[in-house]
């Protein structure tokens, strides 16, 4: 019987994760079958308890269920324990694991796209779960400075309170209509997008987390929404001189490091690259754009 795995959330909108694992598991000769689970919240513990009965060999968890699994399982990775979130549930000796591939995809992407974070400064907008693992990231990293900006402060103020806690990089909190926060960004190596602002049905499609106008030659922007692959603050960056990456790389390399953790085989990164790509244009054919 083939080993099946797949991916909770609630709502599971257009996840990326089946086509992607799938061609992996495909690649690698794997008799398995990873599909999309659709979980309300109330239906999450019967999907952790399937794991442990070995009924699924695996899964992602996506949101709203990350935390919820943080306290389901019985042992947290290093990384899911900083971040008090789970996107990877595995069982391993009997005992339900739970780890966190999202700081390791941010962080992997960011060294793949040729930055060296040592001593950078860094301006990350947003302060949800994907900032936290983005700045956890960035503070391994060697990150000297970071500035959270936040359209609600208080919660970029959690966040830095938490850095700073960790004694990793300055950090420091604004709100993303804060007029300081051009001179934050005049002073950035490294310009990071969490918010899902100019993602594809998203709040404000069409819309940049801060003014273009402060796009500048020696920044790298980095926005971890992958559809469009070019979001208006990367097509901002690209007019203004900088470099640019979008956020297929983190969804591919984090999606990479759960499959590693439930097979012990190297993924295939570049299959799971192109099968998600293709996903994505064929979504974007369908929509008509
Ligand atoms: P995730 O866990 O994926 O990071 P999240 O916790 O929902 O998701 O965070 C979404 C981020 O996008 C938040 O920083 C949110 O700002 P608030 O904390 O103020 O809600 C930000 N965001 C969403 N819509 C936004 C908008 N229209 N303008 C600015 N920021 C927005």
């Amino acid at each position: 019987m083939s080993a099946a795995y797949g991916v909770i959330g609630w709502p599971l909108g257009h996840t990326l994760s089946p086509v992607m694992q799938q061609a992996a598991l495909d690649a690698l000769g794997i008799d398995a079958v990873y599909t999309a689970l659709p979980t309300p919240p109330a239906q999450a513990p019967r999907r952790f308890r399937d794991v442990r009965a070995g009924r699924l060999a695996g899964i992602n968890v996506t949101i709203p269920h990350k935390r919820a699994a943080a306290a389901a399982v019985d042992d947290l990775a290093p990384a899911a324990a900083r971040l008090g979130a789970v996107n990877t549930v595995s069982l391993d000796g009997g005992r339900l694991c739970g780890d966190n591939t999202d700081l390791y995809g941010f962080a992997e992407a960011l060294r793949r796209g040729g930055f060296d974070a040592r001593g950078a400064r860094a301006l990350v907008l947003g302060a949800g779960g994907a900032a936290r693992a983005a700045l956890h990231a960035l503070a391994d990293a060697g990150a000297a400075q970071v500035v959270i900006a936040n359209r609600t402060p208080a919660r970029a103020r959690g966040l830095a309170a938490d850095l700073a806690a960790g004694a990793a990089a300055a950090a420091a909190a604004r709100d993303l209509a804060d007029p300081a926060l051009q001179r934050d960004a005049a002073r950035a190596d490294l310009l990071v997008n969490t918010t899902s602002v100019g993602m594809a049905g998203g709040p404000a499609p069409d819309g940049l987390p801060i003014p273009a106008a402060w796009m500048h030659a020696r920044l790298l922007v980095y926005d971890i929404v992958y559809r469009p692959a070019m979001t208006p603050l990367l097509t901002a960056a690209r007019d203004a001189g900088a470099r640019t990456l979008g956020g297929l790389d983190m969804l591919v390399l984090q999606g990479a490091a759960s499959l590693e953790r439930w097979t012990g085989r190297r993924a295939p990164v570049d299959v799971m690259r192109r099968a998600a790509r293709a996903a994505l244009d064929a979504a974007d054919t369908a929509a008509g754009g």
